[in-house]
């Protein structure tokens, strides 16, 4: 039988594409002991996975996983209650909300940060902007101070760590948890006086959201904010690292895009897929189901590899090539992401910020692109990927000619 790296190996974490084709092909159902997971990898079955009316595949597991260092979210609720809940936000992050009052605060803090760096002709684009970039951009929507930054991040982090912890090493789990109580002894206090003096920022918009008679609690407001840190920052920070590492690879890509702007969606699009920032997603069964290979009994966890499934080639033609113009794409002006890969997932929670994310992108790669003429790695670097749940560059050294402002 085919030897296929285990998911925490060190070999497997160097670059996870050659075990995700081995599984599609010979072992597209795994029951994996270290993480007591079911593990599957062909586009159909993580599709079908996602897209499930919550009869077979739940997020019931969300319980044990993300309430310890987050409470209690969207994620992890179901049925009616995941609707009204889902729609108490959602409006924030598309539409009139992200046109007219994020898109200028996503404007402005793509500026600032490029402005730290556009004179000095050399820069790492994951230090300085990548990291940074989401983070500010989600405090600054939030209407919180920018100058707690460090804390933000610090605490973003252990969640990350927290969520990314397959192995469950104990001193993760406890800053995990240890962040989830100072989270909540910092911005409870601050939810509490925004109710008293509401204002134009996101923080003021979900204190007054109201559903069928239901609002947010001062504790749903906090688990939220505690949501979005992760599932905001950490994932528009490996994207954009992502596209830039994926298009630096393909000098005429890269060029393309710079001459043609309204090829920037498409980047994007071709960057989730071919590099995911979120390579795996848990769900549980409700039920014993049969999927490729065989049977997952009811009450089981499954590690759903979007990753794998995004690079099937049942799906995509030559799906390990990097490629913008891929005819499988239908990403053109429109957001049509949910048609082009799994990075977002599918179904009933697919990424409530996917608009907010795109806009991200679109902003920071055309003033990137604006700010650095002839951009290109530094001499002879060559991006390394680091991470097995979320992924990406872990350093991007660039140079290029100055510009002033
Ligand atoms: C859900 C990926 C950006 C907020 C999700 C899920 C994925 C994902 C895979 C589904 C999780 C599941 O089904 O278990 C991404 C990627 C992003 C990104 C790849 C960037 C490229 C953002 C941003 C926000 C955000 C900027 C900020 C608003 C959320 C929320 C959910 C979610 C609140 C939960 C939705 C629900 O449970 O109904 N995201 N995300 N994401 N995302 Fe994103």
């Amino acid at each position: 039988a085919q030897q296929i790296p285990d998911i925490l190996s060190a070999e497997f974490a160097a670059n996870p594409y050659p075990a995700y084709r081995a599984m599609r092909e010979h072992a597209p159902l795994i029951w994996h002991e270290a993480t007591g997971s079911w593990i599957i990898s062909r586009y159909d079955d993580v599709e079908r996975a996602f897209k499930d009316k919550e009869s077979v595949f739940t997020t019931d597991n969300y319980n044990w996983q993300i309430e310890p260092v987050h409470g209690r979210t969207i994620l992890q609720l179901s049925g009616r209650e995941h609707a009204v809940r889902r729609a108490l936000v959602a409006p924030a992050f598309r539409g009139g909300d992200l046109q007219d009052k994020f898109l200028p605060v996503i404007d402005r803090n793509a500026r600032e940060l490029i402005d730290t760096f556009r004179h000095t002709g050399t820069v790492d684009l994951v230090e300085a902007f990548a990291t940074r970039f989401p983070i500010n951009v989600i405090v600054d929507m939030l209407g919180l101070d920018k100058s707690d930054h460090e804390r933000f991040h610090t605490w973003y982090t252990a969640v990350i760590a927290f969520l990314g912890n397959l192995s469950g090493d104990p001193r993760v789990m406890a800053d995990g948890e240890r962040t989830r109580v100072e989270f909540a002894e910092y911005m409870i206090p601050i939810i509490h006086a925004r109710r008293d003096n509401l204002g134009d920022d996101l923080l003021s918009t979900l204190c007054a959201a109201e559903v069928d008679g239901v609002r947010m609690s001062d504790e749903d407001i906090k688990s939220f904010c505690s949501l979005l840190l992760a599932a905001g920052g950490e994932t528009t920070d490996k994207a954009i690292a992502s596209l830039f590492a994926n298009l630096l690879l393909h000098p005429e890509q890269l060029a393309a895009v710079r001459a043609d702007r309204s090829l920037i969606p498409r980047a994007f699009a071709e960057t989730l897929r071919f590099t995911p920032p979120v390579h795996m997603i848990m769900r549980q069964t409700a039920v014993d189901v049969e999927v490729s290979g065989g049977t997952i009994p009811s009450g089981a966890t499954v590690t759903c590899l979007i990753g794998a499934a995004n690079r099937d080639s049942s799906r995509y033609a030559e799906p390990d090539t990097f490629d913008i113009f891929r005819d499988d794409l239908t990403t053109t002006t429109a957001f049509s992401a949910a048609a082009d890969h799994l990075a977002f997932a599918l179904g009933r929670h697919f990424c409530v910020g996917a608009l907010l994310a795109k806009a991200e992108i679109e902003t920071g790669v055309n003033q990137l692109l604006d700010a650095m003429p002839d951009l290109r790695l530094a001499d002879g670097f060559d991006p390394v990927e680091q991470g097995v749940f979320t992924r990406g560059p872990r350093s991007l050294p660039v140079v290029f000619t100055p510009t002033s402002d």
